[in-house]
């Protein structure tokens, strides 16, 4: 039988990431981008976007949808020019108080109640009848065909709207803006939240090269080349399968509603880091080598535990004793040995640290692909509220790229990007058609 001391051992060494091993995932990744876009078998989808870099300069007023899972926020965007944006007015909504309003509960979505739901959303911060251009920041994996027409691959973050997969999300949202007489907005773009992300910081930033989330979920995009032209690219990196996964992971991957899929997002997103940290201390408990006279205390049900709650463990500023600790109290655990709460702080930064620089192994990744000549400057343009909460994800994210890349990558916090990058797609969109109508 192992002792408490040489179990949290074993697992810290196994969620610990050596150096040969990031260099060989970083490897590994660049692999499956290069083999994605090349049609091969690949965990990377590589989607097109069909946009580029924006010039900076587009102008005019547009509406943006910005529906990341939880959330719907919708804006009206003034575009000034000259790498100015306005956000004249937006509003954020509970996706389950969207749907309660148009079902009576939240519970059966269907895809119509949801598009419906977010075009009344919509309406809130628009003004009737005034002729508007609508970018949507959609953030799930869609396959593109053209700017505006995209059909969902599958939902991802436990989403579960029947009548949408497979389906151009463009033509369920016309409908929806229909049956709620808003004809006077027209989709003219439709664009993943990492797109969106990276839309928002190079209109001010021409060295962006990435755009990417941390939060709920995860995912990047980057510029790079399609049939010959320079491209945004969605990676769909949630889905990356090469990280070899812990017990745990297994676990939570078994009992997710996607067994085999989004395996890097299960290890890096804010919607399951809480959930490993719980099937971890269970384990132990079940162990016998942890709260063994108050084991009931801790027995939680699956996701109730949140990644916020390890930021909270977490905090510097937190005392390192369970009895004056806020995540202690939270769960009952005040009256915990010092030695059991150590524990429980070692577990958590070692689920933080490995997720970080698991996804500075992705960028390194994509800098090996993409990036020419060694001392390059490039900025990841970066949302979502486990980078922008946790001063120790960021730092080890920051550390994998400072200790491995051969280039000057600094990471800008664009918060909200995809909103106002959905915005910016529609302008450069609506633009790109008036050069096309005026050729003819
Ligand atoms: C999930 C989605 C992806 C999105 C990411 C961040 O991974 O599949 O499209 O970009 O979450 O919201």
């Amino acid at each position: 039988m192992l002792t408490l001391k040489e179990t949290v051992e074993r697992i810290l060494s196994e969620l610990t990431l050596t150096p040969p091993q990031i260099l060989v995932l970083a490897e590994s990744f660049r692999a499956a981008m290069e083999a994605g876009m090349r049609g091969k078998e690949s965990s990377l989808k590589m989607l097109p976007s069909f946009l580029g870099k924006p010039a900076g300069n587009e102008t005019g007023t547009y509406a943006a949808i910005d529906f990341g899972g939880s959330k719907v926020r919708v804006l009206r965007v003034k575009l000034q020019g000259r790498r100015q944006v306005e956000i004249v007015r937006q509003k954020v909504f509970e996706l389950q108080d969207v749907m309660k309003r148009i079902n009576g509960r939240a519970a059966d979505m269907t895809g119509s109640a949801l598009f419906e739901g977010i075009a009344a959303a919509l309406q809130e911060v628009l003004i009737p009848d005034a002729p508007v251009s609508l970018g949507h920041a959609f953030s799930f994996p869609f396959r593109q065909l053209g700017v505006n027409q995209a059909v969902l691959i599958r939902w991802t973050k436990e989403i579960k709207a029947s009548a949408v997969e497979g389906e151009d999300v463009t033509r369920l949202l016309t409908k929806a803006l229909a049956a709620k007489q808003m004809n006077y907005v027209t989709p003219a773009a439709v664009v993943n939240d990492t797109v969106g992300t990276y839309l928002a910081s190079a209109y001010d930033e021409p060295a962006t090269l990435i755009g990417s989330i941390c939060g709920t979920g995860h995912n990047s995009c980057y510029l790079g080349a399609y049939d010959g032209k320079e491209m945004i690219i969605n990676l769909e990196s949630g889905n990356f399968d090469r990280v070899a996964p812990t017990v745990y992971d297994q676990v939570l991957d078994a009992d997710s509603d996607r067994p085999g899929e989004q395996r890097l997002e299960k290890m890096v997103g804010g919607r399951y880091l809480g959930e490993l940290f719980r099937l971890i201390i269970v384990d132990l408990i079940e162990k016998n080598l942890l709260f063994r006279d108050r084991r009931e205390k801790f027995y939680l049900s699956p996701y109730q535990l949140k990644t916020e709650d390890l930021s909270v463990l977490l905090n510097p500023e937190e005392q390192e004793s369970p009895g004056t600790s806020k995540f202690a109290e939270k769960y009952g655990l005040q009256d915990v040995r010092i030695e059991e709460y150590g524990v429980l702080r070692q577990i958590a930064s070692a689920i933080l640290t490995r997720a970080a620089r698991l996804v500075g192994i992705s960028y390194l990744g994509i800098l090996a692909q993409v990036a020419q000549s060694a001392g390059k400057r490039y900025v990841v343009a970066m949302d979502g509220s486990l980078y922008e909460k946790n001063p120790q994800f960021a730092s080890q994210l920051q550390y994998i790229i400072k200790t491995y890349s051969r280039h000057s990558v600094g990471v800008k916090m664009v918060k909200n990007g995809s909103g106002i990058g959905a915005a910016i797609a529609a302008a450069v969109a609506d633009g790109e058609k008036r050069i096309k109508i005026a050729k003819f």
